[in-house]
């Protein structure tokens, strides 16, 4: 393996504003393949995805803040003002859930959403090394009930995980100073 390679986790960044074009079949394949590798406590394959393709996404749109303003917790005026902005020019959009399989005892909940988080950052990753620009986001009605049951994610078999946007960056993204893991690290001593 190389350290070229490494570099490109190194230098990963989320990008929020993106537009077309987006990945295309082939990328979008190799994003996905990505996700399929994600380490997995008792391969329960827990991840599930929907995908909301430009053409489709005004639609996706309308129908999210009809939903949502619909609910007990309605998305602030400028909040869906701003996000309308935002997935204007998205080219893509995919839902993300983790399935709760009631029918699994072994494996706890809290495990196999890691499995799903840790799918997600592959395809984050793979979409920064195709060049694309990725953003995950936990806004856009993620907790509100109505919306995961309108994308077809039941709150009683699914827990809805947010939106992972890919595209093509509109912005110069400018490189990001991380924190310094010594931080975060130390030694153990028996
Ligand atoms: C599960 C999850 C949900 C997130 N939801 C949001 C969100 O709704 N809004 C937001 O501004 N950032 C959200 N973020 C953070 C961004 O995706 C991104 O990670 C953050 O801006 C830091 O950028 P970086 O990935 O380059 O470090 C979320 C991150 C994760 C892991």
């Amino acid at each position: 393996m190389s350290e070229n390679a490494l570099q490109y986790l190194l230098n990963r960044q989320s990008v929020k504003f993106v537009r077309a074009p987006g990945p295309d079949e082939r990328q979008l394949d190799l994003i996905l393949r990505a996700a399929m590798c994600a380490p997995d406590h008792g391969r329960l394959r827990p991840w599930r995805f929907s995908l909301i393709r430009q053409e489709v996404m005004q639609e996706f749109v309308d129908k999210l803040f009809a939903t949502a303003q619909a609910s007990a917790t309605p998305i602030p005026a400028q909040k869906e003002e701003n996000a309308r902005r935002w997935l204007q020019e998205v080219p893509l959009l995919i839902a993300l859930a983790c399935h709760r399989d009631h029918s699994v005892t072994k494996i706890p909940e809290h495990e196999r959403m890691l499995a799903v988080g840790a799918a997600v950052t592959n395809m984050l990753n793979a979409a920064h090394m195709l060049g694309f620009g990725a953003f995950w986001s936990t806004g856009l009605g993620t907790y509100i009930d109505e919306v995961n049951e309108m994308l077809g994610f039941d709150p009683l078999d699914y827990r809805f995980m947010g939106f992972l946007a890919i595209g093509t960056p509109i912005d110069e993204v400018l490189p990001q100073t991380r924190p310094d893991y010594r931080q975060f690290v130390k030694e153990y001593r028996p």
